[in-house]
């Protein structure tokens, strides 16, 4: 008999991977994914623990999931296993536990391996698990293999953890020490993906050219090394890695992106802070002029690229002069497309111990206003100068129009056209007509894509 399992995601792409490999463990054990939280056997929440405000969305989505389980109860008297998976799970495991004591089951992320125990043990009723040391023996060595991510553009984890201990940031502490896998997992499971009709991936870490996996010999491999490998693949067109840290840029990793042909010429490298001085109380290890000379470096190597980057405004200890340098730095590198928040202090953190050198709210909001003015004008302007150009379209799905496909451009950015769905998963070329803030519009080049046999 199936089961219905349901699985809702926050935070990073690489939550996004780990919930693909949820579904795949839960699988085998007769559970499949469901849309509807109400027709749900077991839910998972994998959340989010970054920032405050994505936090806090746990207990809400707990209450929400605690109503259709009543619901599923007072009906036909099935029930519902309620899961906590993800960095709220291993930061606040006992938090959860005690404000929500429906929950049955509470993990972080390094457990998923141990999915199908802690499921049998629910359904005997042993009582509720918490779950969240980090074991000796690393979890992907205990996830099935037959699993593969079969959409066009898929994710693939090759590094988890950071040891970069950046004074404001959670990740160290809810995924654990750095940890790269084996090169030769990572080739097959692309290998499987590709088998699957993938054609895109992109490599996943939250610190992913730190990468160090061995090779068969027991060696350490390079991510850009490991590009190189993975771009020799049949049938893979595109490759794509993510998040990265300055630190870790290497020669060898900028020249990839002049020498490998598959790797798309967009790199998100966050830099927080325009700053010496804050850059260095985040303890970042870099300056703002290293960062720029990275940059340099990398359009030196791959002069189209596009690049994102991850901000941080009202830092504590942030003066208006401090952010006047993250504005200069933000003109001087020109981004293509970027995220920026407002400090979150989070528990545990260095920087939440700076109490006395908060910046007020209004503050850090009339900051991120400024710089979100400045770099959606960029975006914009960056979209208009494709105006009349053409490139190419990874066709991955239809858009919200009837008629319409939705791919991305090599540098990132959205792209709408007119077409028959039967192109989906094909690389087109299309003319652009249109630049607009988050996407770009256009059509398809005559001729550019053959209509299936
Ligand atoms: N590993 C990546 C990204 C980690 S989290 C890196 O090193 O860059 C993604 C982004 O969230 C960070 O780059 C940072 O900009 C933001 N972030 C992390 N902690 C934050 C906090 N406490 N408050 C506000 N933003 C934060
Ligand atoms: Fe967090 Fe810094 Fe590690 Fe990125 S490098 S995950 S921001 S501690
Ligand atoms: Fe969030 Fe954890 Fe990713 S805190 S950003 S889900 S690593």
């Amino acid at each position: 008999m199936t089961k219905k399992l349901y699985i809702s995601t926050y935070g990073c792409q690489m939550n996004v991977y780990d919930s693909a490999r949820m579904a795949d463990i839960m699988a085998p054990l007769g559970y499949s994914l469901t849309e509807e939280p109400a027709d749900a056997d077991m839910a998972i929440l994998n959340t989010c623990h970054i920032r405050e405000k994505a936090s806090e969305k746990t207990f809400s989505e707990l209450g929400r999931l605690r109503k259709f389980r009543s619901a599923r109860q007072s009906r036909d008297d099935s029930d519902m296993i309620i899961a906590v998976a993800g960095c709220v799970a291993q930061a606040e495991g006992d938090e959860i536990m005690k404000r929500a004591p429906y929950v049955n089951m509470v993990f972080g992320p390094q457990s998923y391996h141990l999915l199908p125990q802690m499921v049998a043990e629910a359904n005997r009723g042993v009582g509720r698990i918490l779950e969240t040391d980090f074991p000796v023996e690393p979890k992907f060595d205990h996830l099935p293999d037959t699993a593969i991510d079969t959409n066009l553009s898929a994710f693939l984890t090759v590094q988890e953890g950071c040891d970069k201990f950046c004074a404001f940031c959670v990740v160290p502490y809810t995924r654990g020490a750095e940890f790269s896998r084996p090169a030769r997992a990572i080739t097959d499971e692309a290998k499987r993906m590709i088998a699957g009709g993938t054609r895109e991936i992109t490599l996943l870490g939250q610190n992913v050219n730190a990468y160090h996996g061995a090779d068969a010999d027991g060696e350490p491999v390079s991510l850009a090394r490991l590009i190189k490998d993975l771009a020799e693949l049949d049938g893979l067109d595109r490759l794509r890695y993510t998040t990265s840290h300055p630190l870790e840029m290497t020669e060898e990793l900028c020249q990839a992106h002049r020498d490998v042909d598959i790797l798309m010429p967009y790199l998100h490298l966050p830099v927080q802070a325009g700053s010496d001085r804050i850059l260095a109380a985040m303890n970042r290890r870099h300056t703002a002029s290293d960062y720029r000379h990275i940059i340099e470096k990398l359009r030196k190597y791959r002069p189209d690229l596009a690049l994102s980057g991850d901000f941080i405004v009202g830092f504590p200890g942030e003066t208006d002069a401090d952010f006047e340098a993250t504005l200069q730095l933000v003109r001087d590198v020109g981004y293509s497309q970027a995220y920026s928040f407002k400090y979150s202090p989070r528990p545990g953190t260095p920087a939440a111990g700076l109490a006395s050198e908060m910046v007020p709210e209004p503050v850090k909001s009339e900051r991120l206003a400024r710089l979100q003015a400045l770099l959606n004008e960029q975006q914009i302007a960056y979209n208009r100068e494709f105006v009349g150009r053409e490139i190419d379209v990874l066709l991955e799905r239809e858009g919200k129009r009837d008629g319409q496909l939705v791919g991305r451009s090599p540098y990132m950015q959205s792209v709408f056209v007119p077409s028959p769905a039967h192109r989906i998963g094909r690389i087109a070329t299309v003319i652009v007509q249109e630049g607009n803030a988050n996407s770009l519009r256009g059509e398809l080049k005559p001729g550019s894509v053959a209509d299936a046999a």
